[in-house]
């Protein structure tokens, strides 16, 4: 069973990627190097979460080598500029501690600014000389997407909050109907609610896995990257367990069923960073 997807040729990204908001100094080194020696190769972070540099030490602290992960960042708003995300990219390398990105997202598209497709650009530029091996953003409504395509760009992923409770059929209608890769941040929801739900708790007791794992099985049959954030070893090793057993399509089904039809937690019209 594939374990990653295809982000642009030749570029695979691991389907479970380790989240790290809201861990930082060393909080953050130690759970991204727990989390490479629990078999991650894959760890998402941003500008805005204040820990890139924390992530970097944790890199070096696992003893793997770069080449061997995938490594996803974002840049703030104030970057939003053709040359400004060339300089958002130095700035975050080097907190990083490393010379390429495999993957360089907008992190918001702050609207009222308007200047997030020119920041869609400055990052295919970054793609075709070769300082990150992909681009993609986050927090992208079908409007804001749509502008981008607008400009002749494939927006190749886009980085949004998607749990069994807010699934944004909308958006990922959108998505699939634009060959844009849905990637899920906080895919176990904030507050684990539906964890406890029979749709979730009754697959677990049949497949004898956890309610996280069959929540992350079912991103994963929605062809989603997701990245859950644990700094617990044990959850670390659950979170990235997920491969080798199937839900039935009426488990997936019942799992959909929990849409409340509530929006994400930040709007990003109205949400700016
Ligand atoms: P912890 O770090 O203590 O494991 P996010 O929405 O940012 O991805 O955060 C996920 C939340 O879910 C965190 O509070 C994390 O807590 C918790 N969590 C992560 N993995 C699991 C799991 N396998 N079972 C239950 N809770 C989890």
């Amino acid at each position: 069973e594939t374990t990653t997807a295809e982000l642009a040729p030749g570029v695979h990204i691991p389907l479970i990627g380790l989240g790290t908001w809201p861990l930082t100094g060393d909080d953050a080194s130690a759970a991204v190097a727990r989390a490479i020696d629990n078999g991650y190769r894959h760890i998402d972070t941003a500008e805005n979460y204040a820990n890139e540099a924390a992530v970097g030490e944790g890199i070096r602290r696992s003893g793997t080598e770069r080449s061997e992960l995938f490594l996803t960042t974002k840049f703030n708003t104030q970057w939003h500029s053709r040359d400004g995300v060339r300089r958002a990219f130095g700035e975050a390398a080097k907190r990083l501690g490393t010379d390429y990105l495999d993957l360089f997202l907008v992190h918001w598209p702050n609207p009222a600014q308007g200047r997030f497709v020119e920041a869609c650009e400055g990052l295919q530029q970054l793609v075709d000389d070769g300082s990150i091996r992909a681009w993609g953003v986050s927090n992208f409504k079908p409007a804001h997407l749509r502008l981008v395509q607008a400009a002749g760009l494939n927006v190749p992923v886009n980085q949004v909050q998607i749990d069994p409770e807010h699934g944004q059929p909308e958006q990922l209608r959108f998505h699939r109907d634009h060959g844009i890769l849905t990637a899920a941040y906080s895919p176990l929801g904030r507050n684990g609610d539906f964890l406890g739900h029979p749709a979730v708790s009754g697959p677990a007791r049949e497949l004898g896995k956890t309610p996280a794992q069959i929540v992350l099985r079912w991103h994963v049959q929605h062809g989603r990257v997701a990245t859950p954030k644990s700094a617990n070893p044990q959850r670390q090793r659950e979170n990235l367990d997920v491969f080798g057993f199937s839900l039935t399509q009426a488990q997936i089904d019942a799992i959909d069923a929990l849409e409340t039809g509530a929006p994400p937690r930040l709007d990003s019209d109205t949400y700016f960073h």
